[in-house]
C-alpha cells in the first residue's frame, strides 16, 4: 500500500484520533446493538494504538441522524461492548469514556485530560450536518483533538466528509489503521493482480446499482456470474420473456451492452439456466423449476437459481484461485428461496485454495449463518465502499491519507 499506516507512526503518549466504522445495526429503540461486527473488525487498530500507549480518541457516525441530534442514532450503547471486548483482549480494564459532542468545549477537555492507554468515544458525528458537507472549521475542530489522524473506517471510505478527508488537511499526518490496510490490500489485489481463475459472483435485486461492478469486472475475471434479481434483465437482453420477474427496463441495453463486452473481452458470462419461478412474491407461495432458455409463464416469477445454475457455479468456483462474492442469488429473506445463495455461501467457503473475498449485507449474512465465515479469506466491512472500491474508484477516505 502506498500509504502511510499506523505502523510507520510514533503513538506514545500522543492523542490520536481514530475515525471507524462503528455503524453497527441497534435495536428498534436504538438501545441494544444486535451486531457487533464493525467493532470487533476495529479491535486490532484501537489495541495496537493502546498498547503503544497512544490516547485514543474514536469517531464514528452512525444512521443517518440528518445533522440533528437524536437518541436513536447515539453511540453511548457502544461504550459497554467496547469496554468488555477491549477488556478480554488485553486481559486488563481499559478506561473507556464518552464525550456527549464530538466537538465542543466539553469534548475538547476530556480530550485533553486523556491518559495514555485511555480511550475516549465521540458521540455520532453526524449530529452536525457539517460532517457530511465536509465543513472547514468543522474539520477544523475535530483536528484540533488530536496530534495523529488515523482512518480505519473502510465502510465509510467512499464519503469525502469531514471526519474523512476535510480533516487530513488539519491533523497529518494521516495514516491507515490495520483494518483500512487490510481491506485496501485485499480488494486491491483482487483487481490488481488475481490469482487465476478469477472467479466474480454478483448478485442483487438490480443492475442499476452494479452495472459499473460488472463493468470494471470484466476487464479482469476469468469468470463472471450474474445472479439475482438482475439476471432477468439480462435474461431480457437474451430475448427471453421473464413473467412477472424484477426487469428494469431502462437497463437492458446496458446488459446487452455487458453480454457484448464478456464476448469480446472472452469472459465466460454464467448466467442462470434454470430459476425457482414462483407464482407470487410470498414465503409460501407455489414453486417450480424453469429451464431457463424458454420463456416463463406470464403469471410467474423468479425467486432464486435452480439446481443446474448452482451446480455449474459449485464447478467453477471450485478451481478458481480468486473469488470475489457481491449479492445474494434470489430472495433470501425468504428461507424458501434463500438455497442458491446458501449454496454459493458453501461453494465459496469449500475452496480451501483460493482467495475468497466476500462483501455486502446479504451475501456476509449468508456466510454468518452458514457457518462458514471462519473459512473465508476476507469478509469486507465495506458495503457502499467496497462496491466503489470493485468499480475501480479511488475512495475520497483513501486518496485523503499521507504517502508513505
Ligand atoms: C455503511 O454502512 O455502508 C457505512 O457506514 C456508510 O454509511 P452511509 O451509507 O450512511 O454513508
Amino acid at each position: 500500500m502506498s500509504k502511510l499506516t499506523i505502523r510507520d507512526v510514533e503513538l506514545a503518549n500522543k492523542r490520536v484520533f481514530i475515525r471507524v466504522d462503528f455503524n453497527v445495526p441497534l435495536t428498534e429503540d436504538g438501545s441494544t446493538i444486535t451486531d457487533d461486527t464493525r467493532i470487533v473488525a476495529t479491535l486490532p487498530t484501537i489495541v495496537y494504538a493502546l498498547q503503544h500507549r497512544a490516547k485514543v480518541i474514536l469517531a464514528s457516525h452512525l444512521g443517518r441522524p440528518k445533522g440533528k441530534p437524536n437518541p436513536k442514532y447515539s453511540l453511548r450503547p457502544v461504550v459497554d461492548r467496547l469496554r468488555e471486548l477491549l477488556d478480554k483482549k488485553l486481559g486488563a480494564k481499559v478506561n473507556v469514556a464518552f464525550a456527549p459532542d464530538c466537538i465542543g468545549d466539553v469534548a475538547s477537555e476530556m480530550a485533553r485530560q486523556l491518559e495514555s492507554g485511555q480511550v475516549l468515544l465521540l458521540e455520532n458525528l453526524r449530529y452536525h450536518a457539517e460532517e457530511e458537507a465536509n465543513d472547514v472549521a468543522f474539520s477544523k475542530a475535530l483536528a484540533s483533538l488530536a496530534e495523529i489522524y488515523v482512518n480505519d473506517a473502510f465502510g465509510s471510505a467512499h464519503r469525502a466528509h469531514a471526519s474523512t478527508e476535510g480533516i487530513t488537511h488539519f491533523l497529518k499526518p494521516a495514516v491507515a489503521g490495520l483494518l483500512m490496510e487490510k481491506e485496501i490490500t485485499y480488494l486491491g489485489k483482487a483487481l490488481e493482480s488475481p490469482e487465476k481463475p478469477f472467479v466474480a459472483i454478483i448478485g442483487g435485486s438490480k443492475i442499476s446499482g452494479k452495472i459499473d461492478v460488472i463493468q470494471n469486472l470484466l476487464d479482469k475475471v476469468d469468470t463472471l456470474v450474474i445472479v439475482g434479481g438482475m439476471a432477468y434483465t439480462f435474461q431480457r437482453a437474451l430475448g427471453v420473456k421473464t413473467g412477472k420477474s424484477l426487469v428494469e427496463e431502462d437497463r437492458i441495453d446496458m446488459a446487452k451492452e455487458a453480454l457484448a463486452k464478456s464476448k469480446v473481452k472472452g469472459v465466460n458470462l454464467l448466467l442462470p439456466v434454470d430459476n425457482i419461478l414462483a407464482d407470487n412474491f410470498a414465503a409460501d407461495a407455489r414453486t417450480q423449476t424453469w429451464d431457463c432458455s424458454k420463456d416463463f409463464p406470464e403469471d410467474w416469477q423468479g425467486l432464486d437459481i435452480g439446481p443446474k445454475t448452482i451446480a455449474a457455479i459449485e464447478k467453477v468456483v471450485a478451481t478458481a484461485k480468486t473469488i470475489v462474492w457481491n449479492g445474494p442469488a434470489g430472495v433470501f429473506e425468504f428461507p424458501r428461496f434463500a438455497v442458491g445463495t446458501n449454496a454459493i455461501a458453501n461453494a465459496v467457503a469449500a475452496n480451501k485454495t483460493a482467495t475468497s473475498i466476500i462483501g455486502g449485507g446479504d451475501s456476509v449474512s449468508a456466510i454468518n449463518q452458514a457457518g462458514v465465515a471462519d473459512q473465508i479469506t476476507h469478509i469486507s466491512t465495506g458495503g457502499g465502499a467496497s462496491l466503489e472500491f470493485l468499480e475501480g474508484k479511488k475512495l475520497p477516505g483513501v486518496e485523503a491519507l499521507t504517502e508513505k
